[in-house]
């Protein structure tokens, strides 16, 4: 870091809300004086009071040294002008999300700067290159992109634009890492990484909800079981359907209306309403005292397996191995064990004559009619599972019945699915059903970003579970599957829905092809 240009430079933060405090308070921790500059008379100073009163919190808790506090409120300098960016190396701008607020403030600050000092933004959703444009050196301006809360989030998307000085890059990078952060670098293309790789996470439970096939409450139950901290239905009322709707639109523009991203009318509607999520009390779910009254989920299991004495597991890998262990505890106490076929070409339980099939994308009424049987169930797939860790006891799990299935074996597939140990949640016979789906279009976008060099697969992986917090990265969930399987999925979901949703990323596609999915 001290060859670092930036390295305990003064920094000049414009904007002192949300964001503009945060960033402000994370460099002064870094040991950078900073002026903190808001056009609102004020507002800076503001800031900086709600900071000593969260520090003077954490000191009071024991939580920081009252010397530390102390030294990083001194070094934030409330700024009443852009003249007093002169002589910083560093900008930062998080003022409004305009763009032309944003290229005037710049050109503002490029007059009272030196010819080496860094400019850049935090923008969420703004091309870096389009900001720079009619710079006199739009090769010094980068996307510093940071998450909310700034203190808290380690990631920072490190945008280029299509001017950006790679070394410029290369120092707000090493800057970034220096003030404790985990930094990526991203080119800019509609969303970065994290808000264009994240859309299908709420792309796929809004279609869902579209189509009737679960309700909220059961998509974030399957999610959460997933090991998602938050369902996608529960996360976009603390988000605020307005805001999740406002970037869901704006990568659908900025891709010239790619259908992809087609935003989804129920949330258009939702926003109408003024259905917010958390923030006006009723979105997906009612918030009483800013709490939400969760509906009870549906009870799947009435009844004990029952088997008229052929269990067979069917299937190769980390999944059919784990359903070989959980019937053979069940059937432990009838004294068997189920059998075991490994080349079926399917995976999942046959109990006498019918099946519990893991899905492959087709719906269980389409697997019953390829087999010829009446009585099929398809459950969806438990993407923690990997060969070190079995899925917690208990772990919500979705399934999904063939239109020809039987009463008894609408009794008997969730009995089965609990006698392996997961909580079964019936949905409606869609393809993918909840988690395979998203998870493949997680897989699918991340895949995408890749190949048209917006990031790289570990910057993909740790932007994901740094900025949204999600259990695994994108190709995490693909090392636990394959790009073979994935690809089979996503063309089962574009041959059910038509459109261009579902159209599979070439970089899947041709890793599909590869001998045992090498990379
Ligand atoms: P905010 O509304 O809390 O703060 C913006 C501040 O900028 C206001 O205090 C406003 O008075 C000031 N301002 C507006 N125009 C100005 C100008 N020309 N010169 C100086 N100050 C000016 O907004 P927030 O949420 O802090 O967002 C700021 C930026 O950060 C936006 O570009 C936003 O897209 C981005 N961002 C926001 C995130 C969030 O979760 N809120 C996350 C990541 C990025």
């Amino acid at each position: 870091m001290t060859d670092n240009p930036l390295a305990g430079q003064p920094v000049f933060v414009a904007g002192a809300g949300i964001m503009g405090a945060g960033i402000a308070q994370v460099a002064a921790q870094a040991g950078h004086p900073v002026r903190l500059y808001d056009q609102r008379a004020g507002t800076a100073e503001s800031a900086r009071g709600r900071l000593a009163d969260q520090l003077a919190g954490l000191v009071a808790k024991g939580r920081l040294d009252a010397g530390i506090a102390q030294q990083t409120l001194a070094r934030i300098e409330p700024a009443h002008g852009t003249a007093q960016a002169a002589g910083c190396a560093l900008v930062i701008e998080a003022i409004v999300e305009q763009i032309d607020a944003k290229r005037a403030l710049l050109a503002e600050l490029e007059a009272v700067v030196g010819p080496r000092c860094v400019l850049a933004t935090n923008t969420s959703s703004i091309s870096v290159t389009a900001i720079a444009q009619g710079l006199a050196h739009p090769g010094r301006v980068v996307g510093m992109h940071f998450f909310n809360p700034v203190a808290r989030m380690p990631l920072v998307e490190v945008v280029s634009g299509l001017q950006t000085d790679a070394a410029v890059a290369a120092a707000v990078f090493a800057l970034s890492r220096h003030w404790g952060k985990v930094p990526v670098h991203a080119r800019s293309t509609p969303g970065f990484i994290v808000n264009r790789i994240a859309r299908p996470y709420y792309a796929e439970a809004l279609a869902l909800l579209h189509e009737q096939a679960a309700t909220p409450a059961v998509l974030d139950a399957c999610l959460r079981g997933a090991g998602f901290r938050m369902g996608p239905c529960e996360l976009m009322d603390l988000i605020g359907h307005d805001t999740n709707f406002a970037v869901t639109k704006s990568v659908f523009e900025a891709c010239f209306q790619d259908r992809r991203y087609t935003p989804s009318p129920l949330q258009a509607e939702m926003v109408a309403g003024g259905l917010l999520g958390r923030k006006t009390g009723q979105g997906f779910y009612a918030y009483a005292d800013g709490q939400p009254t969760t509906p009870a989920l549906p009870v799947a299991v009435t009844e004990a397996p029952a088997t008229a004495g052929e269990v067979t597991v069917h299937g190769a890998g980390p999944i059919a191995d784990f359903l070989e262990h959980a019937a053979t505890a069940a059937l432990a106490a009838q004294g068997w064990g189920p059998a075991r076929q490994r080349g079926s070409g399917w995976t999942g339980l046959q109990v006498d004559g019918a099946r519990l099939v893991l899905t492959d994308g087709r719906t269980a009424t389409e697997v019953a009619a390829a087999a010829g049987l009446r009585d099929v169930a398809v459950f969806d797939r438990p993407v923690a599972l990997t060969p070190a860790s079995p899925p917690a006891p208990g772990m919500a799990l979705g399934y999904a019945l063939a239109a020809g299935a039987s009463d008894a074996w609408a009794a008997q597939a969730p009995a089965w699915l609990a006698a392996l140990g997961f909580a079964p949640l019936p949905v409606a016979d869609a393809p993918g059903l909840v988690v395979a789906r998203t998870v493949a279009m997680l897989i699918n976008e991340a895949a995408d970003a890749v190949q048209q060099g917006v990031c790289t697969e570990p910057g993909a992986d740790a932007a994901m579970t740094l900025g949204v917090n999600h259990p695994a990265g994108p190709f995490e969930f693909l090392s636990r599957w394959s790009a073979r399987e994935v690809t089979a999925l996503l063309d089962a979901l574009d041959s059910h829905y038509r459109g261009e949703r579902y159209r599979t990323s070439p970089l899947l596609r041709r890793r599909a092809v590869m001998p045992q999915d090498l990379p």
